[in-house]
């Protein structure tokens, strides 16, 4: 997608082959800042501190922090301890332990002179492939937009479409276009007229930071609401459909999402407003079924609550406290969505119901 009118995507291999390209997200939207990850420590500390986030992003991140580790050492005991140490960045989206698993796989019955060089290509097709799905979950999107807006039609309403999102999901937490904002990318570029309510997405702001920013370089009419207004707005008709993205599916369809979702999807469905899940492939943990007892919740430092990070008057990104010294505050980082709120998965296969048979429909193995 576009910065400046130039495209980027969040993650590269430097040409000089010596490392891996990202966009310190940390800093947007007041700065643009390019980190270089030389070494498996990087790929860690990149996804631990949130320079890169996002799940299918920290997939993407730690394959490509494997093929570090290896061309570094590409011995049996350095591939298992890379695994170890970069799958316990985050613990929440099941996209980095998927993709880590995948590269380890493709490697470890190699000679070890081997390994780097197919740890590179393996990551470079999943790269390439969370592309592919997330364009294809925004022509799937699209559709469900075009169909909402031939009951609009029907109802003679001609104002814009509104969708409202949380966090971030669009082209920064993949590589390219997003997962629940590719549907929106491709409708503006479709000519439909839309507007996104961006939740701000308290403690860490992605939605005013990221989704904001990222809306405003494609030109996408958007309005940042408290992550409070949204159940207000929807009740006043303001909100045509809500689409979120998730770190975590179960095979039954409970979502794993930024905290505050459940509220949304709570919202929507008590004003009958569809709820849309936005999703690659591998975001799905087959090997479990209920989420809120088997997704494991990272807990965050209570500082991104009791202190907020933003531009001062000297133009430097900064931090400031919000609530009195001596409060503590508690910040879980994300929440489940049980399947029964969830009107439909848009999925890189289709749009199916949240439910184990409508995910077996389309990934039958
Ligand atoms: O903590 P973050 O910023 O990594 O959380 C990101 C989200 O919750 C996104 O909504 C989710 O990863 C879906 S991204 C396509």
């Amino acid at each position: 997608m576009n910065i400046n009118g130039q495209p980027w995507k969040t993650i590269w291999l430097e040409p000089d082959g010596s490392g891996v390209g990202v966009i310190d997200q940390r800093v947007l939207p007041h700065r643009f800042e390019i980190k270089k990850l030389s070494t498996q420590h990087d790929a860690f500390d990149a996804i631990r501190s949130m320079v890169v986030r996002g799940a299918p992003l920290i997939g993407v991140t730690g394959a490509y922090g494997l093929m570090l580790a290896l061309q570094d050492d590409p011995s049996d005991q350095a591939l298992d301890a890379a695994c170890q140490t970069l799958n316990s960045s985050r613990p929440t989206a099941v996209n980095l332990s998927w993709a880590l698993k995948r590269v380890k796989d493709r490697v470890s019955l190699l000679p070890p002179e081997q390994r780097a060089s197919a740890a590179k290509h393996e990551a470079n097709l999943i790269a390439n492939e969370d592309i592919e799905m997330c364009s294809a979950i925004g022509d799937h999107g699209l559709s469900l937009f075009q169909e909402l807006l031939k009951q609009r039609e029907a109802e003679k309403r001609d104002e814009p479409l509104n969708i409202l999102t949380h966090c971030n999901a669009g082209w920064l937490a993949t590589v390219d276009w997003g997962t629940a904002l590719a549907p929106i990318y491709k409708a503006h570029r479709n000519g439909i007229n839309i507007h996104v309510w961006v939740d701000e997405t308290r403690p860490r702001n992605q939605g005013a930071s990221l989704t904001a920013y990222e809306l405003g370089q494609e030109g996408i009419s958007h309005t940042v609401i408290v992550d409070n207004a949204g159940g207000h707005l929807m009740q006043h008709g303001l909100v045509d459909a809500v689409i979120v993205g998730t770190d975590r599916t179960t095979r039954c369809g409970d979502v794993c999402n930024k905290i505050g979702t459940y509220l949304k999807a709570l919202a929507a469905h008590d004003n009958n407003i569809p709820f849309y899940v936005a999703l690659p492939a591998s975001t799905i943990d087959w090997s479990i079924t209920d989420g809120i007892k088997e997704i494991p919740i990272e807990t965050r430092n209570a500082k991104e609550v009791t202190h907020i990070q933003g531009l001062d008057h000297d133009n430097s990104v900064t931090m400031v406290q919000l609530t009195p010294s001596e409060s503590q505050g508690l910040n879980p980082a994300f929440d489940v969505t049980p399947a029964r709120l969830i009107t439909a998965l848009i999925t890189e296969r289709g749009i199916v119901n949240a439910t184990e048979a409508g995910l077996k429909r389309i990934y039958p193995h």
